[in-house]
Order: structure tokens, then sequence, then C-alpha cells
């Protein structure tokens, strides 16, 4: 955990953002995976965290904003307990190591939220359909309105990442590095996707932390989000790894690498892979201050198109061809997203309130649309950078077969890299002052 003050100083905020009533930040409880007692391993809930780094289940913070005096609710550990898990810590230890100023049992909760009004309870949208009916029935209410004003306040401050924040991130990282080395080394013709996979999960946990999201890895890495790990790697083939640890503070890593499954690229693969890397590098060097990160993503587009043009999949204007959205066919994702205590950091909260705003507002342009993180850079953000070339056969047919971007894209020759897969690098910055900084060691690609 950071120091108590740490938490008070960051309650304080978002406390200080809502004007008026009671907030409420749920922790999250065990998850039940086939039966009540045989439970997925516990993740706390970020903003939970955030406020309070308690990572223990069963546990809600409450802030009463007119006496200004948080309160861990939770139930005491009984001798039941201590049985089975041991001793523990009690609410009051818990509480200090927040700085949180009382304790109070679920049902105190219940009762302080059933004599505020409710609309002056402030919330955050349950994405667990158990606290979601927890909060129904406290509430006695059959819709749910999550507190904007609350929404708002924690995005404002978890945007900007503290330094003790980033130095957890790099911690993650600096294993993350370890887990996509193993693969480097191991794959070989011969092996099931799993025998890596497998491997590389067990490093995530290594150092007290878990995987910060599952693991692709595979060899259909234009499948986007592709978790089937039962293919034999094949002489010839790319495998596709991204996967990423998180600390034992639950921070984020979110890296991909694409490798030969043999020692060395076909000059087809090095051609495509080149691409992605001056992608890349773009990209990275225009990350700054000020910089609206929807126009990187766009940057990164027309470096894809230009090499593709070059390459002869694609053919007229690059620009006009990445106005029109005809690159997507080959990059049809988003350059990036925040980071942090998610991998997708705050999504939980919004994807739109957290990646957009008035000033930038999210695209319906197929490849565009998916792009996360949209807004102006500012000094502190973490964010991945992430380009790829895919080839996705269906995709590619039914482009073809509607005539679609034809003045764009030379079907023809595309047909040569239908096995293709696909290819993506991804690493993660922060926004400095003057631009941005890799985060965490260099990971060989
Ligand atoms: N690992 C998920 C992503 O790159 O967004
Ligand atoms: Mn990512
Ligand atoms: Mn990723």
């Amino acid at each position: 955990m950071f120091s108590a003050s740490t938490y008070q100083e960051r309650r304080k905020k978002i406390a200080s953002s809502v004007e008026n009533g009671f907030v409420l930040i749920m922790g999250n409880e065990e998850s039940p995976k086939n039966y009540h007692d045989n439970v997925y391993n516990f993740r706390q809930d970020s903003n939970f965290l955030y406020c309070c780094g308690i990572d223990k289940p069963g546990l809600h913070l409450g802030i009463d904003l007119n006496s200004g005096l948080s309160t861990l609710y939770g139930a005491e550990i009984t001798i039941d307990h201590i049985v089975w898990m041991g001793e523990q810590p009690s609410l009051r230890e818990l509480a200090d190591q927040a700085g949180i100023d009382q304790v109070g049992s679920p049902k105190d909760l219940v009762k302080k939220l059933r004599e505020t009004a409710v609309d002056l309870v402030h919330f955050l949208p349950p994405y667990r359909s158990l606290n979601a009916n927890k909060l129904k029935e406290w509430l006695q209410l059959s819709e749910l309105q999550p507190s904007n004003e609350l929404i708002k306040s924690v995005i404002a401050c978890r945007s900007y990442k503290e330094e003790q924040e980033f130095v957890e991130m790099e911690k993650a990282l600096e294993l993350t590095r370890e887990m996509h080395h193993y693969v480097r080394d191991h794959a070989k013709p011969g092996m099931k996707e799993s025998e890596l996979s497998g491997v590389v999960a067990g490093l995530a946990q290594t150092q007290g932390g878990d995987l910060a999201y599952p693991v692709i890895l595979t060899v259909n890495g234009q499948i986007l989000h592709n978790h089937y790990h039962g293919n034999i790697l094949k002489s010839g083939q790319l495998i596709l790894g991204d996967f990423g640890c998180e600390s034992a503070m639950r921070y984020a890593a979110d890296i991909t690498r694409t490798w030969p499954v043999d020692d060395s690229l076909t000059s087809q693969q090095k051609a495509i892979y080149q691409i992605v890397g001056d992608a890349h590098t773009a990209a990275v060097n225009a990350l700054a201050p000020g910089r609206a990160y929807r126009d990187i993503h766009l940057l990164s587009s027309l470096v894809i198109a230009n090499g593709l043009t070059e390459l002869g999949l694609m053919k007229g204007d690059p620009a006009e061809a990445v106005k029109a959205g005809a690159h997507a066919l080959f990059f049809p994702h988003g350059l990036g997203h925040m980071i942090g205590l998610d991998v997708h950091d705050m999504e939980d909260l919004g994807e739109d309130l957290v990646g957009y705003n008035d000033e930038i507002k999210r695209s319906e342009q197929f490849g565009l649309r998916s792009l996360r993180l949209g807004r102006k850079l500012e000094t502190g953000m973490a964010l991945t950078v992430e380009p790829g070339i895919y080839f996705i056969p269906q995709l590619m047919d039914q482009w073809e077969t509607e005539g679609k971007h034809k003045d764009f894209i030379n079907y023809a020759d595309c047909k040569a890299f239908r096995n293709f897969s696909g290819i993506r690098l991804e690493d993660n910055y922060a926004i400095t002052e003057k631009g941005s900084r890799l985060l965490g060691p260099v990971i060989s690609k």
C-alpha cells in the first residue's frame, strides 16, 4: 500500500468536486467460479484501490460530504474466519492503514444509505451484477443512476499518475519483459501455444500480482481478441503475444510483441513488420502534451497507408485513403488507451468520458470508432501505443464483394497475404512536460 496520507489526499480531492451528500465506493466480493467456495482469483475494484488501497473482499468506503468523515464498512473477522484463513487484521487496523476515520458494519451502511435522500447518494457504475443487486436492494431502487459528478471527479484524479504509481507500473513492466522474452526464446515449430501461454501466466504470479488481462498468444494474430491456445506452431508462422502482468499493487502492464516461429522473418513478414515499426515510431515521436491522441492515431494510420501503398496493397493518395477510412481494413483498432490500475484504465466509468470530451468527440467511422482515447494529451497521463497490420480474410472478402474503397485497395494483390495473420507492437508511455518517456525497460522487438 501507499502511505495513509496518499489515500487521504486522494479522497479529499475526489470528494471536493462532489457538492453534497454521501459518496459510496464499493469494493468487490469474492466471485464464485463453479460453486460458492471455489472462487476466481480475487480482484479488488480499482476505484476502491485508488481511494484506500485495501486489497480485501467484502468492504465498502463511505465519505460523508457534510461531516467530511470517511468510514470503512465491512464485517468483523470471527473465529470461523481465523480457523480457515488464519489471523486477519481487524476492520480498525485496515482503516488505519488507509487513514480512514471510522469503521462500521454492513448494517450501519444500509442505515446510512436509507437515511440519505436517494439523489444525494453518489456511487459509480457497478460492472458486477452482485454489486448492482446489492445497491438496488440497499437503495430500494429498480434502476440505478450513477453519479456523473463522482464519475467525472474520479476520472479527473486517476487520469494523472503520481510518481509512485509510475514506479508500480514499471515493476509490472519489468516482469512483463521476462514473460515476453520467454516466448521470444522458447517458441519453436511443433510446440502448442498453451505450452507458452501457461508459462507466461505462471510468471505473472511470481511477484504477488497476476495477469492484467487474459493472455493473447496465438498464430492467428489477425483475430484481435483471440484467447484460444490450442494451435501447434508451424515453421513460417508468426506468433503474436499480447500479455502483461499487474504489480502486487495491481498496476497494469500491456505489451504486444510479434515473433517468427522460426529464427527469422520471411521477406513478406519483414516488409509488414517494418511498416508497423515505422507507425509505432512515428506515433511515439509525436507524443506530447497538447497533442490530440486522435491525431496521433491518424498519423500512424498514414504511415501504414503509405507503407501498404509502396508495397502495392493500397493505391491512390494515402492521405485521402486514411480520410476515407480505407486503411482500417488492415488496422481496424485504435492506436491505444490509458493504462493504470486497469489495463484499459477507468473503462468501467465510461470509455467516452475517459477518452473524449466536448472538444474531441468519438468518430463513427469503422476503425477510428474503436479508438478509446482521442482527447488531447496532458502531462502525467499513461497510455499505450499499439499500431498493427492484420489480414482478416473474411473482412477482405466482404469489402471486396461490396466494392468498398476499391479506389484505395488492390484486392487482387492482397490475396497473397490471406494467410499472413497479423503483427502488432505495443509499449506503454508516460506523457511528460517535454514529450513522453517509455515506461519500464526496453523489451526487445
Ligand atoms: N491487451 C488489450 C489491449 O491491448 O488493448
Ligand atoms: Mn493495449
Ligand atoms: Mn495489449
